[in-house]
């Protein structure tokens, strides 16, 4: 994938479930905030314990999100990741790997939290994936007890 044109990548942002049902103008907005990137397989995406700089959306490929070594989700396009530490200004939870050729679009802390401040339903959007991924860890954690 190749988003030259700004108009390319509004295309991409309003087929994200995240992004769905917004506006031009917020698309727009999102956009000009987004930076396209290739990672290779293998690729180190996030760090545990390092700090958080960027959110990251999976456009294309595929990730796995390791905590202490240990494989705890995996995440494919569509999917984002590093919200966390941009919410709570703590560390990177958890280690994200690309498992395969990968696009991403990178949107820096202030952009981030700029577009959570100016983008409707957003914030909303964001916190059902949240809850969805607490829901899994909870439903893991019961079954290995
Ligand atoms: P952050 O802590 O900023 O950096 C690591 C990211 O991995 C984290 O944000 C989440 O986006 C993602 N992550 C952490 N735990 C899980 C999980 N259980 N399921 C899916 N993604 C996760």
């Amino acid at each position: 994938m190749l988003l030259k044109r700004h108009s390319d990548k509004v295309d991409v942002l309003k087929k994200v479930p995240l992004f769905s049902g917004l506006s031009r103008r917020h698309l727009d907005h999102i956009a000009r905030a987004a930076d396209e990137v290739k990672a290779e397989a293998g690729t180190v995406l996030t760090r545990q314990g390092g700090l958080g700089l960027e959110c990251i959306l999976l456009l294309e490929g595929g990730a796995r999100v390791e905590r202490d070594g240990k494989v705890i989700a995996r995440l494919g396009p569509d999917d984002f990741f590093g919200e966390m530490s941009l919410i709570d200004g703590m560390p990177r939870s958890a280690t994200v790997i690309a498992e395969s050729p990968s696009v991403l679009l990178v949107i820096e802390a202030r952009s981030f939290r700029t577009l959570l401040d100016t983008v409707p339903g957003l914030e909303r959007k964001l916190l059902v994936t949240l809850c969805a991924r607490l829901r899994a860890a909870d439903a893991r954690l019961a079954s290995t007890n």
